[in-house]
């Protein structure tokens, strides 16, 4: 398969490195000059373990091409991944799709052949349809599907997170769409990843619904901690106690300073805004979540705990 990805940020860069080493023919492409020549050197712009390996190898064998010329990477491709960041929008929270945009304009122009345009961006339920209309509107004669494939890698875990997902989101109802997205996802396929196929908006859904449900889960924890301050028991066998449930299970159960990262709080934030965009402002998870990305509304208790883990 060739498969073009844009944005060698940390998702396009661990994701085309990955792809290539299953076997794909990759271009990564990157407005940023600079960094598109410290990776053709080989030399990579993050740390993160073993992907300089991987990214060195694969470029020796040919495999992986770093470039700044979109029109040509695209041209071709059976798959174009959209890899490019979408931050908080200033004012209002929700995410800023300016780059998804603009690079939906750019593909448009070069598409040749079935091309199947994936969004790996983390972005809000609809855009896979604003991009299909994009696209549609420059290009009434272009081959193309546009299928959302959302990313839960780790920053420090993400090789072995992109190569042993708990799960791959595919959402599309494109038939031809899904193999194309499953040939390039075989090689997790048959090592036993689950692969699940849903409908575009809802894959758009999965993601923002899994960190939000992190990012509550590192919440509720914080609130138990400062219960257990009250009451004098310790938060930590706390967290013990009823991780070992199944149900529930240990992960993010750690009490701290509360959720942070490139992603959780972004997210929480767009999320909080499409349900206030869809008319449920008061939906609760939402409003508790929304007191903890907003630092005014921490209680003292809270705002110390919160000082001592920083
Ligand atoms: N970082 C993570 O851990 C993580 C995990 C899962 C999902 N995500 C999501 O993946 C997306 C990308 O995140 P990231 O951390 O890789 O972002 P990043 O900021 O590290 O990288 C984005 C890259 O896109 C490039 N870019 C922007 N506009 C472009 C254009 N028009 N043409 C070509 N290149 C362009 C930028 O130069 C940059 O190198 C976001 O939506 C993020 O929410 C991130």
């Amino acid at each position: 398969m060739q498969v073009t990805i844009i944005g060698t940020g940390y998702v396009g860069l661990v994701s085309g490195a990955c792809i290539a080493d299953f076997g794909h023919q990759v271009t990564c492409v990157d407005k940023d000059s600079t960094k598109i020549s410290t990776l053709n050197a080989g030399e990579i712009p993050i740390f993160e373990p073993g992907l300089g390996d991987i990214v060195r190898s694969n470029l020796k064998q040919g495999r992986l091409v770093f470039t700044t010329a979109l029109g040509e990477a695209v041209r071709g491709a059976d798959a174009v991944f959209i890899a490019v960041g979408t931050p908080s929008r200033r004012g209002d929270g929700h995410a800023d799709l300016s780059h998804v945009y603009q690079v939906a304009r750019e593909i448009a122009t070069a598409l040749e052949g079935f091309t199947i345009v994936v969004t790996k961006s983390t972005v809000p339920v609809g855009t896979g349809d604003e991009v299909e209309r994009i696209i549609r509107e420059l290009r009434q004669d272009a081959d193309f599907a546009v299928v959302s494939n959302p990313e839960f890698l780790r920053e420090g875990a993400a090789i072995h997170d992109f190569k042993h997902p708990d799960r791959i989101v595919i959402g599309t109802d494109d038939e031809h769409a899904k193999k194309v997205a499953a040939e390039i996802y075989r090689p997790l396929y048959l090592n036993q990843a689950p692969i699940h196929y849903t409908s575009r908006r809802t894959a758009e859904l999965i993601k923002y619904a899994a960190n939000a449900f992190l990012a509550t889960k590192i919440t509720f924890i914080n609130e138990i901690a400062d219960l257990c301050e009250r009451v004098g028991a310790d938060v930590q066998e706390v967290a013990r106690g009823i991780g070992f449930d199944n149900r529930i299970g240990p992960k993010f159960l750690h009490a701290g300073p509360g959720f942070g990262g490139s992603c959780l709080p972004k997210d929480v934030r767009a999320l909080i805004k499409t349900a206030q965009d869809h008319r449920l402002p008061e939906c609760c998870a939402a409003r508790r979540l929304r007191s903890w990305v907003s630092p005014s509304s921490l209680t003292p208790t809270t705002c110390a705990r919160r000082r001592l883990f920083h």
